[in-house]
């Protein structure tokens, strides 16, 4: 495993575990530990925190070997009601502080919603802040009017999307870029595309290693999800091997610039996701 460090110098593990619609979490998570994974992703829309708590109960780690991320209720209601929405958080995790803790969507009260992050980050409640789905220029509008600047932006990126300026933005900026979706949701279809299937063979790897491996070494962090034993076994084995510049570049042709699922800077991709609970 390899670790990236955040711009408070917070060590973060550079590959982790999505939980959205993971089944039996409880069950799973125990097993992912041992695998090493150690970087885990809820949020309260998932509607898993009771379960991931459940799941890190039943693995004998220590709580402070363990990198836990939650999201801020999409409805959150503002200061207030983001000082409410960690706490239930936390209950639910079964946890007295987190990790990582990022506002899902760059709509709403973002501004009143950062202040109360920046409050718990002070009262030493969660270890590190961030958003998700922020823009370039968004990034910008909230680090101009605050005083703690973020240390993570959680955006889609996958080959189909691979977001290269706004990574680039965040890096040059001091702020980790994260991968959700690394796979797009389409591993079906990434898996049979000849070139990436090409480089996997060069290296007797699988096109989830590749996509995983692109991804750590644009220095970006990501969180695959899987509920399947042997996916989890095989997508955090990317460590011990190099794609060439080459292959980067061929990767690079896969971007067609577009999201595949949400727009969020569409009138479109706004609305609906500030409706979502
Ligand atoms: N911040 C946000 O707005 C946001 C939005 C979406 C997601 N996320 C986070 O990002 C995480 C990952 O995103 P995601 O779940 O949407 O997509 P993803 O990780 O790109 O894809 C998950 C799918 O890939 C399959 N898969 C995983 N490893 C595989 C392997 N080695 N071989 C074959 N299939 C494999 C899984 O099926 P199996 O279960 O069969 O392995 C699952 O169907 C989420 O869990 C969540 O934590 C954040």
């Amino acid at each position: 495993m390899q670790n990236v460090i955040l711009n408070n110098q917070l060590s973060m593990p550079q590959l982790g575990l999505g939980t959205m619609n993971v089944k039996n979490l409880p069950q799973l998570l125990p097993q992912a530990i041992d695998l090493g994974y150690r970087l885990i992703d809820t949020a309260a829309n998932y509607d898993n925190e009771i379960e991931v708590g459940q799941g890190i109960k039943n693995s004998d780690i220590d709580r402070k070997d363990l990198f836990i991320t939650s999201k801020l209720k999409i409805q959150s209601d503002g200061y207030l009601g983001t000082l409410k929405a960690f706490n239930d958080s936390l209950e639910k995790l079964d946890l007295d502080y987190l990790d990582l803790y990022l506002i899902h969507q760059p709509y709403g009260d973002v501004f009143g919603e950062w202040r109360a992050l920046e409050k718990l980050y002070r009262d030493g409640k969660v270890k590190a802040i961030g958003v998700s789905n922020f823009a370039p220029f968004q990034l910008i509008d909230l680090t101009m009017h605050s005083t703690i600047k973020p240390m993570i932006d959680q955006i889609e990126i996958h080959p189909f999307f691979q977001e290269i300026p706004e990574s680039n933005y965040a890096l040059q900026n001091d702020i980790q870029p994260q991968s959700w979706a690394p796979f797009g949701e389409s591993i079906q279809i990434l898996s049979k595309l000849p070139t990436l299937k090409a480089i996997a063979d060069n290296h007797q790897r699988t096109v989830p290693q590749v996509i995983l491996r692109w991804l750590i070494q644009r220095n970006i962090v990501t969180i695959p999800s899987s509920s399947n034993l042997n996916h989890l076994e095989e997508n955090f084995n990317i460590f011990d091997f190099y794609l060439t510049n080459q292959e980067m570049d061929t990767i690079k042709q896969l971007d067609t610039k577009k999201s595949t699922f949400i727009d969020h800077l569409t009138a479109d991709g706004a609305e609906f996701l500030s409706k979502v609970n």
